[in-house]
């Protein structure tokens, strides 16, 4: 099969990877620093040049091409993509919509509140916080930067003064407790597949500390305390009553709290560094996975440890020089680029994952880390978390 995958993060290079274990003919753009058996694809977006390469699937990861409709105008030139259209994305593109998604079908979810004013907003977090705080979201797509948890109804106020300014409306949540997990389905029209559990450590720094980033670094398998197959079975059925069963991938972000499973949000793609881990540890061929055919068993745990710029999530610049990538560990690119002479730089806030598939956890662990330390940026350590995986070691 002739197939595009459309990116330029770890993700796309994991699935640019996962559809080349199969055999397939890949083609990728616009990419990164990385390089593999893929033919790069020059003008990523161009339509018509997507057309003339008349492929058999277009993969499109990132979720702002999705948002603005790109899978709609693949469908107008008769080409087969894999994503959601723009009306199907509005579960990840819009916050107070999904949430109304949610309630429409009784699908487990924080109670909330939509505001469009500072007076509204302030209403709804007088109301709705507690002695645990209450959550403020932007609406829209902010890649990251959107939601605030906050300690009292004060801090509340002043993120929703910030973020109103910033993107408008808001979903203000009342904060529920729990461990966190990434759910993702490879949905089709008439079905779909669970991927095992997931874990992203989306602070900054060890022991979940420091600002909230893209995600610093994931572990599959985690374990669930709760059976998720009716959860599954329910919201597969309210998708397809409204018919935002598509062809493609829905990130479900969980919250296991003492009354079951909560859904926190949804996303309508495959997860960022999600992905890294679940398609390096895939036993199957994921194009198969994604058009149905079931997975075998699983096996061993994977790690995913991010190496970022010193300046993120401030910022990315300056560009550095990176170096010393040993061989032996599997090196997903994020946010590299090369220039003429090959030499490799630093090119976004998070810059390489390393991941490492092993029997268990320490295993992985030892392999993730042993190579983050010889990697430097511009002669000195990259900036990564030392505690990924660490709860999780000895347990399975
Ligand atoms: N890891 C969270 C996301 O992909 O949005």
């Amino acid at each position: 099969m002739r197939l595009v995958v459309l990116g330029s993060g770890g993700r796309e290079h994991a699935m640019a990877r996962a559809l080349l274990k199969g055999g397939h003919e890949v083609y990728w753009g616009p990419g990164n620093g990385a390089r593999g058996d893929w033919s790069p694809l020059e003008d990523a977006y161009n339509l018509d040049k997507l057309q003339a390469l008349q492929p058999d699937l277009i993969l499109v990861g990132p979720e702002d091409p999705l948002a603005d409709g790109l899978v709609d105008q693949l469908q107008e030139r008769g080409l087969q993509a894999w994503g959601p259209t723009a009306a199907q994305a509005r579960l990840e593109s819009s916050k107070a919509w999904s949430k109304q998604f949610m309630r429409r079908h009784g699908l487990p979810s924080a109670e909330f509140a939509i505001a469009d004013t500072l007076e509204e907003a302030r209403a709804a977090i007088h109301r709705l916080c507690d002695q645990h705080g209450v959550v403020v979201k932007a609406d829209g797509l902010a890649a990251g930067k959107g939601v605030v948890v906050a300690e009292d109804e004060r801090s509340a106020g002043q993120a929703a003064q910030e973020l109103l300014a910033k993107y408008g409306r808001l979903v203000i949540e009342r904060r529920l407790l729990g461990q966190e997990a990434s759910w993702i389905l490879l949905l089709r029209p008439d079905g779909f597949q669970a991927l095992p559990l997931a874990r992203d450590h989306k602070r900054l720094r060890d022991g979940d500390a420091g600002p909230n980033t893209g995600g610093m670094g994931t572990v599959t398998p985690v374990e669930s305390p709760f059976d998720l197959d009716q959860l599954g079975r329910d919201l597969f059925a309210a998708l397809e009553q409204e018919q935002l069963n598509y062809f493609g991938a829905l990130f479900v972000g969980l919250l296991f709290t003492s009354q079951g499973p909560q859904i926190l949000e949804f996303n309508c793609r495959l997860g960022d560094p999600e992905s890294e881990v679940l398609l390096e540890s895939m036993p199957g061929d994921f194009l198969q996975a994604l058009q149905g055919a079931q997975l075998p068993a699983w096996r061993g745990c994977c790690l995913d440890v991010v190496l970022a710029h010193p300046g993120y999530p401030e910022t990315s610049s300056p560009a550095m020089r990176i170096e010393g990538i040993p061989e032996g560990v599997t090196v997903l690119h994020a946010g590299t680029r090369r220039d003429e002479q090959g030499q490799l730089w630093t090119a976004g806030g998070r810059v390489l994952h390393l991941v490492a598939h092993a029997e268990n956890y320490e295993s992985a662990q030892r392999e993730v880390y042993a190579a983050a330390q010889k990697i430097t940026f511009n002669g000195r350590p990259a900036h990564y978390r030392t505690d990924i995986g660490r709860t999780l070691a000895g347990r399975l």
